[in-house]
């Protein structure tokens, strides 16, 4: 809607910097197209704020100045993104998050190591979090101490600059995190409040006595029941409580005050000009709180998000959002936009509901809760995508739908329990995990441990078996293919390219040691890497079939993601199968997670009339015909199957 106060406001923020910038149409159209409701959104957070009138005025002259100082390259790249429309659901990017110094050594010596990933087939890096963090109190960078300076351990701004500059040279995609929900405690801000300063305790949730964290922690739950129970942290400096939902070295922003809003998009936005492609953000679900709620997904949040969303669109229009909501499926979605917004607010989000059914499965050799799930994943937008993967820095939540448990015929509660068992290696399992953050006054757990210890890798190479080392490496891949297949921008994580096993020297080092998740989070041995190239060997086997799978997804358009994908009953409980299609192409993917052979009805793949069709195996590179009344795979076996015309 035309608001001519804000053409007004426009005239006057452009006016005082003396700008031509508005010269540039394109970005006028976007900015006028997007500032009334900016407004909108802007107010129905902060209207009654004391600080609202202000706080707008610096929100639309940092997006002003963000846009003006946009380096050309980007809004090159900008222009070329929106040429092709929703760039980022290509088949034809595939993603890897790895840390700089445990992968690399550093953010200098990465850019060495970008032939590597392009012989994988990776195109997209997600770095983990770069910014200051301090060395103790870092949670693998999630405590940021300063939002604009490279930490020292990784290097520096210009290294990054200079690393993104090689990537875009390369035609690779660069994925950073904002951490949105909170700062370290030695961030400047907090540092401020704890020396007294109002303006900034006002920065975050602070409280004088017990009354209103108490109140919050009725409805709260624990996110680190282990190692930071409760939802707030005693401050004898001023003698207040500060909300700290994560670790109480992490404190919660305070987004009811605009000047955090602000504040937080300037970051933003001086981010996407370092060329950031997607940027993550670090734990929506919580940025907004309210007493009596359980303080996740509030109606706000996504209020909130929508608003960086339309920042952004003016000043870095190239930039995709992902919504880094690990919450239950139902909620994951919302994320994209509902309404008015649909398809309007994140343009990504995590499958975190695929991915942890696909240990589901694994462990339990049934596919029907996996199956079961689709029809509401599938409601997605068709302009939105997801983040598929099989393993991240994180631990895999089973926080999917007990609805779907039941009506596969289990008890949630049991059915849980089976799968944590199996994957801290109980009850005979080959699976080597642990528990994270178990919860003792729910029984709430979730679980750590590599992509190659989970499939029983290191199991394997304890007992010196070659017919169990082969059974992990075809798990391994089924998983990989699943998230690549499956629609959606695939996210690898490093060192599963080549099956690291876990790693327990964390341990031993008391900044890590409370974390099991660092168990999976390798740091890199070339020697080990290198031998992705020698023949015969784990990391070759495990590599050159990852490498395969990439390039399959790579040369078939079916896989990207059109929201162009039906799930088939294959009338077998351990085989899931999915058709990927376009106008002129079908394609059946099958997925054999039993531990012997399976076997499956043509008919259920291909019709009544399947018996005598000549197919395409494009994962076995074979031709094969349709005979007999079943096709049969192996144990842990994938298919790529195409009719022949
Ligand atoms: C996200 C990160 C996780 C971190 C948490 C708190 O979930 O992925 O590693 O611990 O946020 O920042």
């Amino acid at each position: 809607m035309y608001q001519p106060h804000l053409h007004d406001l426009i005239d006057r923020l452009m006016g005082k910097t003396n700008d031509k910038l508005l010269a540039n149409s394109s970005l006028q159209l976007r900015i006028m197209a997007n500032i009334a409701e900016i407004e909108q959104l802007f107010n129905q957070l902060y209207s009654h704020h004391p600080k609202a009138k202000g706080s707008f005025e610096k929100l639309i002259s940092s997006i002003l100045t963000a846009a003006k100082t946009r380096p050309v390259k980007m809004q090159e790249k900008d222009a070329a993104k929106m040429k092709l429309g929703n760039w980022y659901l290509s088949n034809r990017i595939v993603g890897m998050s790895l840390y700089a110094d445990r992968f690399a050594g550093g953010l200098l010596t990465l850019a060495d190591k970008l032939e590597y990933l392009e012989k994988l087939g990776v195109n997209l890096l997600h770095i983990m979090p770069v910014f200051e963090s301090p060395q103790n109190e870092s949670d693998g960078g999630y405590a940021v101490s300063n939002y604009r300076k490279v930490d020292e351990k990784f290097g520096d701004l210009l290294q990054l600059q200079t690393l993104q500059n090689h990537m875009t040279e390369k035609d690779m995609y660069l994925m950073l995190d904002i951490v949105f929900n909170h700062t370290s405690r030695q961030h400047a801000w907090a540092k401020a409040a704890l020396a007294g300063d109002k303006n900034y305790q006002d920065y975050f949730y602070m409280y004088d006595d017990r009354g209103m964290p108490n109140a919050f922690e009725q409805a709260m739950p624990d996110i680190f029941p282990e190692v930071a129970p409760g939802s707030f942290t005693y401050l004898p400096e001023i003698n207040k409580w500060v909300m700290t939902v994560f670790h109480n070295y992490q404190w919660d922003l305070n987004f009811t005050n605009p000047q955090v809003l602000v504040e937080m998009i300037d970051v933003v936005l001086w981010m996407a000009n370092l060329g950031v492609d997607i940027l993550r953000i670090d734990a929506p679900a919580f940025i907004w709180k309210k007493v009596g709620t359980s303080c996740q997904n509030l109606p706000e949040a996504h209020v909130l998000l929508q608003l960086v969303r339309l920042c952004v669109q003016v000043a870095a229009p190239g930039m995709a959002l992902l919504a880094e909501a690990i919450v239950q499926p139902s909620e994951i979605m919302k994320y994209f936009g509902r309404n008015n917004y649909f398809g309007q607010e994140c343009e990504l989000a995590y499958n975190a509901t695929l991915m942890a059914l696909q240990w589901d499965a694994l462990a339990t050799k049934d596919v029907r809760i996996m199956q079961y799930s689709q029809p509401e994943l599938q409601q997605k937008p068709n302009t939105s995508t997801w983040i598929t993967y099989t393993r991240c820095h994180d631990d895999i939540g089973l926080g999917y739908a007990d609805g779907y448990i039941y009506q596969a015929g289990f008890v949630p509660y049991h059915h849980r329990n089976h799968l944590k068992n199996y994957y801290i290696g109980n009850d005979d399992s080959p699976a080597r995990g642990a528990l994270f953050g178990s919860n003792p006054k729910s029984g709430d757990a979730r679980i750590s441990g590599s992509l190659a210890s989970l499939c029983g890798l290191e199991h394997a190479l304890e007992i010196n078996s070659e017919a169990e080392i082969k059974k992990s490496i075809d798990k391994i891949i089924l998983m990989q293919a699943m998230s690549l297949f499956s629609g959606g921008l695939t996210m690898l994580f490093y060192g599963d390219e080549v099956g690291y096993t876990n790693d327990y020297s964390y341990q031993k080092d008391s900044g890590k040691s409370y974390d099991n998740r660092w168990m999976h989070r390798p740091i890199i041995n070339w020697a080990k890497n290198d031998k992705a190239f020698v023949e015969g060997t784990i990391e070759n086997q495990v590599f050159a079939a990852t490498q395969n799978l990439i390039a399959l997804r790579k040369r078939l358009a079916v896989f990207a993601d059109h929201s162009n994908i039906y799930w088939l009953q294959t009338g077998n409980n351990h085989v899931a199968a999915f058709v990927r299609y376009t106008a002129d192409k079908k394609i059946t993917c099958l997925f054999n997670f039993n531990d012997a052979g399976s076997y499956v009805r043509w008919s259920a793949l291909f019709g009544h009339d399947a018996y005598g069709y000549e197919l395409t195996d494009y994962w076995a590179d074979k031709k094969l015909t349709a005979n007999g009344e079943f096709y049969i795979m192996d144990a842990y076996a994938i298919a790529v199957l195409e009719q022949e015309k």
